[in-house]
């Protein structure tokens, strides 16, 4: 059966992306969040994002006329019940993740539903196991920004079925027009475990004196070829993603070079979130 209907839990940075990939390629969506101001401001976002897409000649009227009417803004979590898939874009906090999937497990009652995770550091095994249908339990990772990035890594739990990869696959692919890569679940997946130690060793050569934070990010866009340099990529990503995946990867594979630079820890418990707090490595106003 085709994925018609999708549920996003969360309507932050990833999962209003999600959603606005969704409703553009022309899929019934609701974007769950936790109360109706963090619901309102979910919409905001992506008719925001919208808007500026009409502007630029992007999205003609009834493109955007389209995507909006498809999309519902909900704090009413029991909306989900008839999502063939749920995309969850959540805080990486696996206590709280697995929480949600027990309580989605429940709710959602579509036949053959796939209840999918944005996480990019935590194991879909650990997630999977708190549904009675780890099966049905996949990784689909978006990357930031969502609405530009090409690639969904569709990353399989040792429990994850073939078919329920299968059509997280095809549906990110032939619905959502995305690039799909296939991985199992090891912490960073591909894209992570090659980008992140990059990025770290970026922070520790700043922190260290090695080079101003403008030199390196220079250095890397005009030297390698790279469309911005680590330190606004760690902006652009979040500082706290950044930190629960350097922490995933070291706990996974012990190795120093995955630890979490200090600074990286210290700028997080300060709130310097990159952009979505207005401050990282960079000002945001
Ligand atoms: N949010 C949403 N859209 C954005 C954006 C943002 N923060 N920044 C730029 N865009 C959009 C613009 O609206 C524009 O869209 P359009 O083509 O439809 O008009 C498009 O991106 C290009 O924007 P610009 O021309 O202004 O800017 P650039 O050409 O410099 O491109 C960029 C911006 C696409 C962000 C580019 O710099 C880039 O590709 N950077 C690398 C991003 C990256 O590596 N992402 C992966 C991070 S890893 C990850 O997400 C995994 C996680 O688990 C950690």
């Amino acid at each position: 059966m085709g994925i018609e209907r999708v549920g996003i839990v969360g309507g932050g940075q990833m999962g209003a992306g999600i959603a606005e990939v969704c409703a553009k390629a022309g899929v019934d969506v609701i974007v769950h969040e936790i109360n109706d101001d963090l619901a309102d401001a979910a919409e905001a976002r992506v008719l925001k994002s919208l808007n500026r897409a009409l502007e630029k000649g992007k999205l003609d009227d009834a493109a955007h006329d389209d995507a909006v009417r498809l999309m519902r803004f909900e704090s009413d979590i029991f909306l989900m019940a008839d999502r063939q898939l749920v995309i969850e874009a959540i805080v990486e906090d696996e206590r709280i993740k697995t929480e949600l999937f027990d309580r989605l497990d429940r709710i959602v009652t579509a036949e053959d539903a796939i209840l999918a995770s944005n996480t990019s550091s935590i194991p879909l095994t650990r997630i999977g196991r708190a549904t009675r249908r780890p099966g049905s339990v996949v990784g689909m990772h978006f990357f930031n920004p969502a609405t530009v990035m090409p690639l969904v890594e569709i990353v399989h739990s040792v429990a994850t079925t073939e078919e329920t990869a299968a059509r997280a696959a095809e549906f990110a692919s032939d619905v959502l027009g995305k690039v799909v890569v296939h991985t199992k679940d090891r912490a960073g997946f591909i894209v992570n475990l090659l980008l992140c130690p990059y990025i770290f060793e970026a922070i520790r050569m700043y922190e260290s004196g090695f080079a101003s934070k403008e030199d390196i990010d220079a250095a890397m866009v005009n030297g390698a070829g790279y469309p911005m340099g680590p330190l606004t990529l760690a902006d652009l990503i979040g500082n706290d993603v950044m930190l629960a995946v350097a922490n995933s990867l070291h706990e996974e594979y012990g190795e120093p070079r995955y630890a979490a630079p200090p600074l990286l820890k210290r700028m997080v418990e300060a709130g310097m979130l990159g952009r979505k707090t207005g401050k990282g490595f960079y000002d945001y106003e």
